[in-house]
């Protein structure tokens, strides 16, 4: 099927509203429509989805300007259709390591044989993204963003922490900024071997002057840490409470890579102090998930990891039912997760978490942006971040895993 297309209005035009319409299923998160789904009769992870059948939207100056039934919809400057299919809010990928370099499918494949992950791979790509030039980089960032974008990712957060000195991590903050406004300043990734013997000094570089330079270039709007102390390359609660503390009275959001390898402080610690997500959350005890549920700290799962290191898979029912914000994400990395494809972790979290389609739709879209400060939804006045299915709903991200289904819309 063709996407049709008619032009009614001048090309390029900024102000030019572009009517979408014949859209057979379109999902806003929009409580507006939440209310109307649950009056009829549906169940509340579907009716949160704020489900419009038969509708239309306009897009003008790149934000939504009108939603509604496709019978009702107002003229515009320009008309397509969709001829049935599903639109729903662009994903909203809330964690990745987009700027690397090099390769370590060797390690992967080791891992498969057998082989633990333990974090220690991460030197092999900050050893080749340390000697790789901007123009390199940059391409490599390029390349994987259109790659995300094909597959309906419309909003991306990006880490550093593949530089780990002063200068290689302001680099790739530079390099993310100019993809994306969502940028996490992760200098405590791991401690980068030259620090081995003296990994005090490292979190002083990290909490001193690291810190310092970021916030004077304004270089990122979150902090992250691997804490991990089960890893020797990761950091220890205490390490890792210094420097969230530190970024925290920087201005700084925080972010935690938490409870990844095993039972751990991470995510406790992510509670205790405030942070608008922890990470990966595999290995969760009844305190974890209470602290969770108290604080508001999103929980983001990253169920693409698992099936790469063949880690358990986190317990998603156990937050959702604890009332506990869950987010789904990628980690696009290329060490424990090199996926760019938030459909498969749709999947995985639908097969393998046990979510509904639509939990983990909700959880990959509104979910994911809560933790960037937004709210992925499709709503008059948000901007017009949207992503069109080749199917007529989203239950098909799941059913037909693997397939290629999701794109951007626009742009
Ligand atoms: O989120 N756990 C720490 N960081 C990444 C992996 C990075 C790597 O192995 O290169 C993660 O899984
Ligand atoms: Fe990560």
């Amino acid at each position: 099927m063709a996407l049709a297309q008619s032009p009614r209005g001048p090309p390029g035009d900024p102000m030019t509203s572009l009517l979408i319409t014949d859209i057979g299923e379109l999902v806003t998160n929009d409580p507006q429509w939440a209310s109307a789904g649950q009056s009829a009769g549906q169940s509340a992870d579907v009716a949160r989805l704020g489900l419009v059948r038969n509708a239309a939207l306009v897009v003008e100056a790149g934000r939504v300007a009108w939603i509604g039934p496709a019978s009702l919809a107002p003229q515009a400057d320009s008309q397509r259709s969709v001829a049935g299919r599903a639109v729903i809010p662009g994903f909203v990928d809330s964690h990745t390591h987009l700027v690397f370099a090099g390769d370590r499918a060797g390690e992967f494949a080791a891992r498969m044989a057998g082989t633990a992950y333990d974090g220690g791979g991460i030197a092999t790509t900050v050893a080749a993204t340390r000697g790789a030039s901007d123009e390199e980089l940059r391409a490599l960032l390029t390349a994987r963003m259109a790659e995300l974008r094909r597959q309906g990712t419309t909003t991306v957060e990006i880490k550093s922490g593949y530089g780990l000195s002063m200068d290689d991590e302001l680099r790739l903050l530079r390099l993310a900024a100019e993809v994306t406004p969502h940028v996490t300043f992760l200098g405590a990734h791991v401690v980068p071997t030259e620090y081995a013997a003296d990994r005090a000094a490292y979190v002083d570089l990290v909490t001193g002057p690291m810190l310092a330079a970021v916030v004077e270039q304004g270089a990122a709007a979150y902090v992250d840490v691997f804490c991990e102390p089960r890893s020797a390359h990761a950091f220890t609660e205490e390490e890792a409470r210094a420097i969230l503390l530190a970024g925290r009275s920087a201005g700084l959001g925080l972010r935690v890579h938490g409870n990844q390898l095993g039972p751990g402080p991470g995510v406790r610690l992510a509670c205790e102090l405030g942070a608008v997500s922890v990470d990966h959350c595999t290995y969760l005890d009844s305190d974890d998930v209470a602290a969770l549920a108290e604080s508001g700290t999103v929980a983001t799962l990253l169920p693409g990891v698992e099936f790469s290191t063949r880690h358990p898979y986190p317990d998603a029912r156990r937050l959702l039912d604890a009332g506990v914000p869950v987010a789904l994400a990628t980690d696009c990395n290329p060490g424990t997760c090199y996926t760019s494809s938030m459909p498969f972790v749709i999947a995985l979290a639908v097969r393998e978490l046990r979510m509904t389609p639509a939990e983990a739709l909700y959880a990959a879209t509104a979910g994911s942006a809560a933790t960037l400060g937004l709210r992925g939804r499709i709503a008059v006045g948000e901007p017009a971040d949207l992503a069109v299915l080749d199917a007529p709903s989203h239950v098909h991200l799941a059913y037909r895993p693997g397939v290629p289904l999701a794109s951007a819309l626009l742009g």
